[in-house]
C-alpha cells in the first residue's frame, strides 16, 4: 500500500513531569502510527521493546491525568476493564448467515440462480476465505470505536466493546474520520495460540475449549478484558453494516476488501481474489490443499458477487443474503486407535457408545472422543476395541468414527449393556437405539436439567452445565421447578461461589421468569420436539393450556406434526410426573408470556410481495414478519404470481419487471397502510 503520508512519529517525550497534554496527544498518535505499521502495513516503525516503552509510558500518564484518556486510547489494549453483564446491541442491519454449498454442484445451482436474477453475460466473483471465529459488528462514531459486540443471533449481539478493545489489530481510531460506520468481521485465534490457551487451561485445572471458534468466543465473552487481552485474538474484517452519508460504498467487494479495509486502519486478509466461474474450482481445489499450512483454521470459501450495485437488486431471504454462498470445504480426516468405549445416556434416556480414542491431531484439535451413534452404526463400521480407525471432523459437529483401517491384533468386541450405566436399570431396545426409560433415572434428569437452562433451552446465562450438576450433586436443584424456587442462600451453600457470583445467578435466573412458549416448549425437552416444531406449536395453541389440553388425534390435524410428534407431546402432558412438576413450577413465580397470535390474520393468504431498492421505513426482515403474520409470503423474485412489489429507493430491476407484468406497485408507505387497514 505504500508509505502513508500522515505519519508523525515520535519517540522522544519530556520527563513524565514534564509532559503536557499536547505530549499526551503526540504520544497517543504515535502509539497509533505505529500499530497502524505493524498491523496493517507489515512495516514496523518501531521495535517491540520501544512499541512497549511508549505504551506504558501513556498508561502511567492515563493515572496521573485520569482524565486525559480518550475512549481510543491504545493503552484499552492492555486490558482491564471488567463488566459485570454485556448489554443487548441491536444490528443494524442484522447480520445475517450465508447459505451453503457442499458441492461443487450446488455452488453451479447457486452460479445459475445468480445469473437468471442479475441477467448479466459476464460476472465476477469476490472470493474470501470463510474464516472459523465468532462474527463481531464494529461501531465508530466519528473515528472512534464506540461498541463492539457479538453476532447473537443476528438481529441482537452482546455488547462486549472492553474485550474487543484488547484485540491488537482492531484500530480504536480510524483513519478517516467518518460520521459513523460499522464494519462486521471475524475474530479469530491462530492455532499454535489455541493449542497454548489449552494447554494452560489444562495445567490450570480448567476445562479446555473444544476447537479455536469456541477459544475465540470464550475468549471475547470474558468479564475481565485483561483476560481476553492475553489470548492474542486476532480480527479480519469482511462487510460493513452501515454507514453515514460522507461514506460511499465502493463499486465492488474487491475494493472494499484491499482500497477500504486499509484505508480504515484494518488488515484485511491477503487470500482473497476476484474469480470467474471458469477458473474458481481450481483455486478451490487448491485452497483445500493449503489448508493445513495456514496458521487458522479456515472453513472454506466465501464466495460473493463482487459488483456492489446488484446486492440490494437481489436482496435475501430472511436468513442468507441471495449474493453470496459459503462454500465449505470437504471434513477433515485423521487415523487413530480406539481404546475403549463408554456408554453416556442423555436427556433423553438413550445410550450412547462413545468411542476413547488414542488423542489425535485434527486440523489444529486434539480429538481423544469421537460419537459411535448406536449398535447398528457399531456393526456397519465392524470395528471393535484395538482397531485402527478414521476420524472425521466437520465444523463443530463432534467428531465421528467413519471406518475401519486395520484391525487390531487383540480386538475385544464391542460389548452393549442391557442394563443403564447409571441407574442399573434394564434397558429397552427401541428400533437403533437403547433407552433408558427409568425416569429417575439421575442422568436423565441431570441432562434434562442442563439442556433446560442451557443456550438452546431457557438460556439461564450464569447457570451453567457445571453449577447445575454441582447444584443437583448436592440435591439443591433436582427439577426444573427447583430452579425457579432456589434462594440467595441456597446458591450461597456451593463451594468455589465466592461473594458476588450468587447474586448474579439469582439475577440471571430471576431475567428468565418469563418466557415466551415456544421456548419453553423447546427448554421442555420433550422428545422429537425441537425449536421449530415447538414454534409450530406455539403458533397453533397459543396457550400451554391449549397444547396441554390436545390430544393425540388433534395434534395431528396440525401442518407439520406427524404421528411420533403427537404421541410424544401428549404422553408428556398426560405424565402424573410432568403435570406435577410444571404446577410446582408455575406456583414458583414462573410466567409464559402472553403469546402474541403469530399469524394475525389469514386476509392476504396466498398472496406474494416483493420488497425491492433501500427501505427506509422498516428493514426487510421486519417486512416479511409482517406479511407473514397476515398469511402471505415474501419472495426475493418478481414473477407472473407476484401479487405486490413494494420499491424503496433506488428499486432496479425487479421494478422494472413489476410495471411490465402489470403488477401493483406500492411505496413504503402505502405497504404501511395495507398492513394496518387490511385488504379491503
Ligand atoms: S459475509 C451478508 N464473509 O460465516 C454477508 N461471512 O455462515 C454475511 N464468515 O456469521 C457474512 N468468513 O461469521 C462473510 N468472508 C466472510 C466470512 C463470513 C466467515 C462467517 C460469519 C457469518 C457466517 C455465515
Amino acid at each position: 500500500m505504500g508509505k502513508d503520508n500522515q505519519i508523525s512519529i515520535k519517540l522522544e517525550y519530556p520527563s513524565i513531569e514534564n509532559f503536557t497534554n499536547d505530549n499526551y496527544t503526540e504520544l497517543i498518535n504515535t502509539l497509533h502510527e505505529l500499530n497502524f505499521g505493524y498491523y496493517v502495513n507489515d512495516a514496523p516503525l518501531a521495535s517491540d521493546a520501544e512499541y512497549d516503552r511508549l505504551l506504558k509510558l501513556a498508561r502511567k500518564l492515563e493515572e496521573i491525568h485520569p482524565s486525559w484518556q480518550t475512549p481510543d486510547s491504545p493503552t484499552f489494549k492492555i486490558g482491564g476493564e471488567v463488566r459485570s453483564d454485556f448489554k443487548q446491541v441491536k444490528h443494524e442491519p442484522p447480520m445475517r448467515s450465508l447459505d451453503n454449498a457442499a458441492t461443487w454442484s450446488e455452488f453451479l445451482a447457486f452460479d445459475a440462480r445468480v445469473q437468471k436474477s442479475i441477467g448479466e453475460a459476464l460476472w465476477y466473483y469476490h472470493v474470501e476465505p470463510k474464516f472459523d471465529g465468532l462474527a463481531i459488528e464494529l461501531i465508530y462514531e466519528n473515528g472512534v470505536l464506540t461498541t463492539g459486540s457479538t453476532r447473537g443471533d443476528g438481529e441482537f449481539g452482546e455488547d462486549v466493546t472492553h474485550n474487543i478493545r484488547t484485540i491488537e489489530n482492531v484500530p480504536l481510531r480510524l483513519r478517516k474520520k467518518l460520521k459513523y460506520i460499522s464494519i462486521r468481521g471475524e475474530v479469530v485465534i491462530r492455532l499454535q495460540d489455541f493449542e497454548e490457551t489449552n494447554k494452560e487451561l489444562e495445567a490450570a485445572g480448567k476445562k479446555i475449549f473444544a476447537n479455536p471458534r469456541n477459544a475465540a468466543a470464550g475468549s471475547l465473552r470474558q468479564k475481565d478484558s485483561s483476560l481476553t487481552a492475553k489470548r492474542k485474538l486476532v480480527f479480519f474484517p469482511y462487510s460493513l453494516g452501515s454507514w453515514s452519508n460522507d461514506f460511499i460504498l465502493p463499486e465492488t467487494q474487491s475494493q472494499i476488501w484491499n482500497k477500504t479495509f486499509p484505508e480504515l486502519g484494518f488488515r484485511s486478509y491477503e487470500k482473497a481474489g476476484i474469480y470467474q466461474i471458469s477458473n474458481l474450482e481450481k483455486y478451490y481445489l487448491s485452497m483445500i490443499e493449503e489448508r493445513s499450512t495456514l496458521p487458522f483454521d479456515l472453513d472454506g470459501l466465501v464466495i460473493k458477487l463482487n459488483e456492489t450495485r446488484f446486492w440490494d437488486e437481489m436482496g435475501s431471504t430472511g436468513k442468507f443474503p441471495r449474493w453470496a454462498i459459503a462454500f465449505k470445504f470437504p471434513a477433515r480426516l485423521a487415523i487413530s486407535v480406539l481404546e475403549s468405549v463408554s456408554f453416556q445416556v442423555g436427556r433423553t434416556g438413550i445410550v450412547t457408545p462413545v468411542a476413547n480414542l488414542k488423542p489425535v491431531n485434527i486440523g489444529g484439535v486434539m480429538v481423544k472422543r469421537a460419537s459411535l451413534h448406536n449398535k447398528d452404526e457399531v456393526e456397519r463400521l465392524d470395528i471393535a476395541v484395538g482397531d485402527t480407525i478414521e476420524v472425521t471432523r466437520a465444523g463443530d459437529v463432534i467428531p465421528k468414527v467413519t471406518r475401519k483401517i486395520k484391525e487390531g491384533p487383540n480386538r475385544k468386541l464391542i460389548q452393549f449393556p442391557d442394563r443403564c450405566p447409571t441407574c442399573s436399570s434394564v434397558l429397552k431396545q427401541e428400533e437403533v437405539y437403547l433407552r433408558c426409560i427409568n425416569r429417575d433415572c439421575e442422568s436423565i434428569r441431570l441432562e434434562s436439567l442442563c439442556y433446560f437452562a442451557s443456550r438452546e433451552g431457557l438460556d439461564i446465562e450464569g447457570l451453567g452445565e457445571e453449577w447445575i450438576r454441582k447444584f443437583f450433586e448436592l440435591g439443591i436443584v433436582k427439577d426444573i421447578a427447583d430452579i425457579f424456587e432456589m434462594k440467595l442462600v441456597d446458591i450461597q451453600k456451593l463451594p468455589g461461589m465466592g461473594s458476588i457470583l450468587p447474586q448474579k445467578i439469582l439475577d440471571s435466573i430471576n431475567a428468565r421468569r418469563e418466557v415466551d412458549l415456544s421456548t419453553f416448549l423447546t427448554a421442555l425437552g420433550i422428545a422429537n420436539v425441537g425449536p421449530h416444531i415447538a414454534e409450530v406449536l406455539s403458533a397453533e395453541f397459543s396457550t400451554l393450556e391449549a397444547l396441554q389440553d390436545a390430544n393425540e388425534e388433534t395434534l395431528l390435524q396440525v401442518h407439520e406434526i406427524g404421528p411420533g410428534i403427537a404421541r410424544s407431546v401428549s404422553s408428556y402432558f398426560k405424565d402424573k410426573q410432568n403435570q406435577k412438576i410444571l404446577k410446582k413450577l408455575f406456583s414458583a413465580n414462573f410466567n409464559l408470556k402472553t403469546a402474541v397470535a403469530i399469524k394475525k390474520s389469514n386476509e392476504f393468504q396466498g398472496k406474494t410481495f416483493v420488497f425491492t431498492g433501500s427501505l427506509t421505513r422498516f428493514t426487510r426482515s421486519d417486512a416479511e414478519s409482517m406479511v407473514k403474520e397476515r398469511g402471505a409470503r415474501a419472495s426475493g423474485s418478481v414473477s407472473a404470481n407476484t401479487s405486490f412489489v413494494v420499491a424503496g429507493e433506488k428499486a432496479g430491476s425487479k421494478l422494472k419487471k413489476a410495471n411490465e407484468l402489470n403488477i401493483p406497485v406500492l411505496s413504503e408507505d402505502e405497504f404501511l397502510n395495507l398492513m394496518k387497514e387490511g385488504n379491503k
